[in-house]
């Protein structure tokens, strides 16, 4: 196959790529990570490219108008390499570095409320070393060596029947080990419920020990470094799923996935990779030697924990929507390719359903929802909802798809949480002029989801849409920021002069209409819960609201619109992430982790596609905030 030169610009980066290679993937292969929200179909448009120079095999176009073709915009997903070529990446194309969602928690001690938890469950890691001096063989005292060890470890560690496993690969280098470090070893081991697993032996030292707990989203991938022996966190660090690449959602990365064997593999590099970067910078940071890394904790939605390790997702999208495992054995750091001690365990997870997985376990655990007489509804917003409702007594749990507008896909002027975006906004009713708070004190270039939500209450409240979310034109203010379009009705929150971009940041008609029909997806799979196990609203004694979206989030304008159900504030309570929160509580306290696959065996699923309740729940709520009024009685 002939090797083509690309270069990259602005960047100026050039790279060789195989001929019949997409500019997207010769991009990815360049590290420079271009939106693919249709993972390659042609159809999304987000991954626009200027071909400045060569002459490429273009096999779809999708919506690019005449002007752009004539420009030389592209769609990098359809077009193919056939000699060198320079390209442009625009901004506005590319994946960004944004705020990626690491906890309130930077570095030190844990937070209050999990250093409570830790305490309640024991600090007792899943992973341990221990100092070990063996007596020195002799002609009469032949024990073999790994008797030798296994007898001394079952003293010191008073393991009674509980067997000691002794990793393959450390068997194999035991006999050379023991006679270097002259029979003073330090011994690392993993205390699973099944036995203890020796997982590394080396001359004996005092160096610390260090676990991974790992947050595996779609969009962001979060790694912290605990100190085992502490608890105490040494780093953190996050950055975009480099599977982004291959679509923006689960589904486009699984349809990817299952197209053949060697994409499952290359999707499951992705986010290895991923990890491994981020592992990499917190080790040179820290001076960290992998070997002194002995146990990973992650947490993940169902198809992120299948295609970390390499298990094929086809199942989770065909209906009955099946995973293939809920509880997952321990695998080695060598088997899944994490940069630690390679006979080191990673655990991930238990997963519920398919769209229910370990994340929302894990911050089950963290909300310490099934310790108590008090039921606790937890919400997970993002591009679904996922919903647990329950106490000591049971667990229901729901997934409703939101779609993407709360992470700013399909609206206008959408945007993630970071630098630029808008996040609060306020409208005088009688001027309708606009005060807005942009995070990173930037100029606006878009909106995220908290200041969409903010945003739609605002309009309501200024009389601009009517419970229905149309636009009411004709405004008595005569204010120039309500004005229609060719094809829809728009409000102006920015004008072009005093936004970052080129055009006035504007919500449309549309954007609205989008964020009620996600709003009420979210009540109505709250609603379909309660109807299920017949609790009412009232009885519910805490909302705990978890991911990025959820960190930001207004509660007062979340009720007005009808997304959170109409309760005093206090009861409301934000967690930010959790999934990593409970990686970092499981790492830590084997009580914990067994809580963790208590909690995945217990919880019950609810298919809400089947049966008639959650439609209905649905059409209900696609108002603002609901058509039923008796439900938000603070609202009117
Ligand atoms: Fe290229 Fe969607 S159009 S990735």
């Amino acid at each position: 196959m002939p090797l083509f030169q690309i270069k990259f610009m602005p960047e100026n980066r050039i790279i060789q790529v195989e001929s019949g290679t997409t500019l997207l993937t010769a991009a990815a292969q360049a590290e420079i990570f271009i939106k693919s929200g249709c993972g390659g179909k042609g159809t999304c448009g987000a991954c626009k490219i200027v071909v400045l120079s060569g002459a490429p095999l273009v096999t779809g176009t999708g919506n690019l108008t005449p002007e752009q073709l004539a420009k030389g915009v592209r769609l990098a997903c359809k077009t193919i390499i056939q000699g060198d070529m320079t390209v442009e990446v625009p901004p506005e194309s590319r994946l960004q570095e944004h705020q990626v969602l690491l906890g309130d928690t930077q570095t030190g001690l844990l937070q209050e409320s999990e250093h409570d938890l830790l305490e309640k469950f024991g600090h007792h890691p899943l992973a341990t070393k221990q100092r070990i001096v063996l007596s020195v063989p002799t002609l009469t005292e032949n024990t073999s060596d790994w008797a030798r060890l296994n007898m001394e470890l079952r003293r010191v560690l008073k393991a009674g029947e509980k067997p000691i496993h002794i990793s393959f690969s450390v068997l194999q280098n035991l006999p050379e080990t023991l006679r270097k470090a002259d029979w003073n070893v330090s011994v690392t081991l993993t205390d699973l419920e099944s036995g203890f697993v020796v997982t590394h032996v080396e001359t004996g030292n005092d160096t610390p020990l260090y676990g991974l707990a790992i947050d595996i989203g779609t969009t962001t991938v979060v790694v912290y470094v605990i100190n085992l022996l502490t608890g105490e966190i040494v780093d953190q660090q996050g950055s975009y799923n480099k599977q982004a690449r291959y679509g923006d959602d689960v589904i486009s990365r699984i349809v990817y996935a299952v197209e053949s064997g060697e994409h499952l593999q290359e999707i499951r590099r992705a986010v290895v990779e991923t990890i491994n970067e981020l592992i990499d910078k917190i080790f040179s940071r820290r001076s960290i030697k992998p070997t002194d890394v002995a146990s990973a904790m992650v947490a993940g939605n169902t198809t992120m924990t299948q295609l970390f390790l390499g298990v094929d997702p086809k199942y989770i999208r065909l209906e009955p929507y099946i995973p293939t495992m809920s509880a997952v054995p321990p695998v080695s750091a060598r088997e899944v390719g994490l940069h630690m001690l390679p006979e080191a365990l990673v655990h991930c997870y238990p997963s519920v359903a398919s769209y229910v997985g370990g994340d929302i376990v894990a911050g089950t655990l963290v909300t310490d929802l099934a310790n108590g007489e008090d039921i606790i509804l937890f919400i997970d917003i993002g591009t679904n909802g996922e919903i647990v409702l329950g106490n000591q007594d049971w667990l229901v749990a729901c997934a409703c798809s939101a779609g993407p507008s709360f992470e700013g896909g399909g609206i206008t002027f959408g945007m993630r949480a970071m630098p630029g975006a808008i996040e609060r906004v306020v409208i005088d009713s009688e001027t309708l002029d606009v005060s807005l708070k942009v995070i990173g004190k930037r100029l606006p270039v878009g909106i995220c989801g908290s200041g969409l939500v903010d945003c739609v209450a605002k309009l309501l409240q200024a009389g601009i849409i009517d419970r229905a979310g149309n636009f009411q034109m004709g405004h008595p203010s005569g204010s120039l920021r309500l004005r229609a379009t060719d094809d829809d009705k728009e409000f102006v929150l920015a004008w072009a002069h005093q936004a970052g971009g080129q055009k006035d940041v504007v919500i449309t008609e549309n954007d609205v209409k989008n964020i009620i029909r996600a709003k009420g997806a979210i009540y109505a799979g709250i609603r379909s819960l309660l109807n299920m196990v017949a609790v009412d609203i009232e009885m519910i004694s805490r909302i705990v609201i978890a991911g990025g979206f959820g960190n930001y989030l207004n509660v007062h304008d979340s009720v007005q619109i009808g997304l959170l159900p109409d309760l005093e504030p206090e009861r409301f309570e934000f967690i930010g992430n959790s999934s990593v929160k409970g990686a970092r509580l499981a790492l830590l306290s084997q009580a914990a982790w067994r809580e963790a696959e208590e909690l995945g065996r217990k919880m019950t699923y609810v298919e809400l596609s089947v049966g008639a309740t959650f439609m209905d729940e649905y059409v209900s709520a696609l108002f603002l905030p609901h058509t039923d009024l008796a439900l938000f009685p603070s609202c009117h």
